[in-house]
């Protein structure tokens, strides 16, 4: 679908095609346990959010230099692009990168190169979101800040990602209060896999502007009413849901139950290589599945330009809501 929007949950890394791994693999004389794109396709099956990690860690390995970077976004906004994005806060893994030898700086600069010339190659705005990795250490995290701080121009936020189940927010509260000081704006996921706990945890110790997930803050009515009340934005994306199964089918997805109680919800692709569809894609899902209609797409659309990271530029948030407004369903 074309609609306008925000791409507000991303991980750069799970927009690795099949196709440029195996070319990157063959550039960088990496051997990737798969013969054949075919083969490679076939493992994308998950039983849950580790599961995928595993695969998705595993074929980083293939990115190995600034021009690996810089290819890998390129290819992801252009596909964003024929999908209607119109704005990209993008998700990446430092800690995944320097872990193999790779520096923080040939990550950063390659990324940063494909994006700082996406508004005119694709007309996709775009912004970077520095995520630390939840299951390794709090020493780590903040390792990590402090060697990203000579390419502080090119962030604009922080996260946090990773498998969740034991690694509650409240473990990285030391480098949050020092993202804050350095100026970065904060996300973080929470309630994927995790409990309503962790939302609670990530909002009230960390301080994130809006909620990666969220999903499981069904489970828990007074943090609804909090969420709605403070409007904080959830960062929904469905395939991932469904591929990962944390929800059963499309159609059992509360995204419906959700917008009802009056969350501010937005609809993302999380690993659109891996779990079956763009920004696009996740948005006609939806639309199919749980038979939205054109006034609920609009507001989901509208929900992701509001939640965006674009105080600095209220003009440009004000244009693509015009845009979102002006769009015809056909
Ligand atoms: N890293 C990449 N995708 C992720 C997800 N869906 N949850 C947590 N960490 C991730
Ligand atoms: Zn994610």
């Amino acid at each position: 679908m074309h609609l306008p929007k925000a791409e507000l949950h991303l991980h750069i890394e799970g927009t690795l095609e099949p196709e440029l791994a195996f070319a990157l693999a063959e550039r960088n004389g990496v051997t990737l346990p798969y013969a054949t794109t075919e083969e490679l396709r076939a493992a994308y099956q998950f039983d849950d959010l580790q599961s995928f990690l595993d695969l998705y860690y595993a074929l980083m390995a293939v990115l190995r230099t600034e021009d690996d970077f810089a290819e890998l976004a390129d290819a992801y906004l252009a596909r964003a692009a024929a999908q209607g994005v119109r704005h990209a806060e993008i998700f990446f893994d430092p800690q995944a990168h320097t872990a193999r030898g790779v520096p923080i700086g040939t990550v950063i600069e390659g990324l940063g190169r494909a994006l700082e010339r996406s508004e005119e190659t694709h007309g996709v705005s775009t912004q970077l979101i520095l995520c630390f990795l939840r299951d390794l250490s709090a020493e780590s995290a903040l390792g990590t800040l402090d060697a990203a701080k000579p390419y502080l121009h090119r962030i604009s936020a922080v996260g946090l990602d990773s498998a969740e189940v034991g690694h509650p927010p409240a473990k990285f509260r030391e480098v949050y209060e020092a993202a804050t000081a350095l100026g970065l704006r904060k996300v973080a996921h929470a309630g994927e896999e995790g409990p309503p706990e962790y939302i609670r945890e990530a909002l009230d110790i960390l301080g994130v502007e809006r909620v990666d997930h969220g999903l499981r803050c069904m489970e828990d009515p007074e943090l609804v009413a909090r969420l709605v009340a403070d409007r904080v934005p959830l960062t929904l994306c469905p395939l991932s849901n469904v591929t990962l199964r944390t929800v059963d089918t499309l159609k059992d997805h509360p995204l419906p139950a959700m917008l009802a109680a009056g969350l501010h919800c937005t609809v993302n692709s999380d690993d659109p290589a891996y779990f079956g569809g763009y920004a696009g894609d996740n948005f006609d899902a939806v639309r199919d599945a749980l038979a939205l209609g054109p006034e609920q797409l609009r507001t989901l659309a509208r929900n992701s330009f509001e939640a965006a990271f674009l105080d600095h530029d209220e003009e440009r948030r004000a244009r693509y809501l015009a845009e979102v407004e002006a769009y015809a369903f056909d």
